[in-house]
């Protein structure tokens, strides 16, 4: 018979896995390692054993698995990091939750809404959880902005740009996953400026509808390879977003013009405080400033400032950030810039709920676009 571990106090770390051991898998467990008072890496997990044995040896990990359901049986974490590729986050997150276990899931934390509203449904009230991993919620930068729009210090918010372009060549879109609607689910659109995306809506809240395009303008793969939208908010601002891994001079910029102030970020792919500036409207200067210095500060965006959220929370036994609640408004973006895209034509989020053929596929279940 199972003995229920101790409840996870200061003098009982979380015992956490990590399944995936590729390219993102390092941050994760560099994190936990660093937050090594509130959580110890039991187990990592990948079908790959090569990947699996240099991963375990280069972070002494004292066990390995091929298979996940033998994992979660034989070690029973209390959190497990699921950095596999997109297609596997849904069956791999409820093989943790009917084990009892809670999941931190890469983005893009499913390939569907009907994937993520499956997998918030198999969430305890109490837990197991699932949280997406969306790092730009968590630097102090955004966390001084948020507070900022809730308190009106700078005025309403009134326009907004959220630019992702990167470049990703040819040769990147090889991995086989990657740039296809059902391993990935989409492309820079899903994949990258998902961040981005996320993060302006942590700032401006939730989103009323979304008019997009979307091209294959010069990669050969399935999905877009940029695309353009133009998205309004419930607090009246109005946002341009772009996504595109076109761009040979790369950079992630979020822009919001309040009443009182432009605030700017611009970085590539994580901040500091001092990637953040602000420029007061003629006449609010001092207000202006007073305002943005009484903010949070000293935090820099990047797994380790999520991870340490997700385990304050789950030692506290509250839903760790970013619930699925938050994940779907973002997944619904995606989707309605899609929908948009496909259809040339407005889209709201109220019409993106189960018997849209947008909920079900991010595209449709069509070919929504063709190479120029
Ligand atoms: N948050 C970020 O900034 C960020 C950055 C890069 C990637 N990601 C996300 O992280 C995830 C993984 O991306 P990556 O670049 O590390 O991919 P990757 O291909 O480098 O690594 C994926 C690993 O999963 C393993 N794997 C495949 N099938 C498996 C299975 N059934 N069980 C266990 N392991 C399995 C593979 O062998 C591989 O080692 C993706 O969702 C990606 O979008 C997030």
């Amino acid at each position: 018979m199972h003995t229920p571990d101790p409840a996870p106090g200061p003098a009982h770390p979380l015992r956490v896995a990590v399944v995936g051991t590729g390219n993102i898998a390092r941050y994760h467990v560099e994190a936990l390692q660093a937050l090594s008072g509130d959580a110890v890496v039991v187990a990592a997990a990948d079908v790959n054993p090569d990947a699996l044995a240099v991963f375990t040896d280069r972070y002494g990990i004292p066990e390995r698995f091929t298979d996940l359901d033998r994992m979660l049986g034989e070690v029973r974490p209390d959190l497990v990091h699921l950095c596999t590729p997109p297609g596997l986050h849904h069956g791999q997150a409820l093989a943790c939750l009917r084990a009892g276990v809670n999941a931190l899931v890469e983005k893009p934390p499913a390939l569907s809404l009907a994937e993520l509203e499956d997998m918030a449904a198999a969430e305890g009230p109490q837990g197991p959880y699932v949280a997406t991993l969306f790092q730009h919620r968590f630097g102090s930068g955004a966390r001084r902005v948020r507070a900022l729009v809730e308190s009106g210090g700078l005025g309403r918010p009134l326009l907004a740009v959220c630019h992702t372009l990167w470049f990703r060549d040819q040769a990147y879109f090889d991995v086989p996953w990657r740039g296809r609607w059902d391993t990935e689910g989409g492309g820079p659109t899903m994949g990258h400026g998902i961040h981005q995306m996320d993060l302006l809506l942590a700032l401006l809240g939730d989103w009323t509808e979304v008019s997009a395009t979307a091209r294959r303008q010069a990669r050969v793969m399935e999905t877009e390879d940029l695309s353009l939208a133009h998205v309004a908010f419930a607090n009246g601002a109005v946002a341009s977003v772009v996504n595109s891994v076109l761009s040979p001079r790369e950079e992630s910029y979020i822009r919001l013009d309040f009443e009182r102030a432009t605030v700017e970020l611009r970085h590539l792919y994580g901040y500091g405080d001092s990637d953040w500036t602000l420029t007061p409207a003629p006449g609010f200067e001092e207000a202006a400033a007073a305002a943005w210095a009484a903010g949070e500060s000293g935090v820099a965006s990047g797994h380790h400032a999520q991870i340490a959220q997700v385990l304050a929370a789950l030692r506290a036994k509250e839903p760790p950030p970013v619930t699925t609640a938050d994940a779907l408004r973002t997944l619904r973006l995606v989707a309605g810039l899609y929908a948009s895209a496909a259809q040339r034509r407005t889209v709201t989020p109220a019409e993106l709920r189960r018997g849209s053929r947008y909920y079900d596929r991010m595209h449709g279940g069509g070919t929504p676009w063709q190479s120029r």
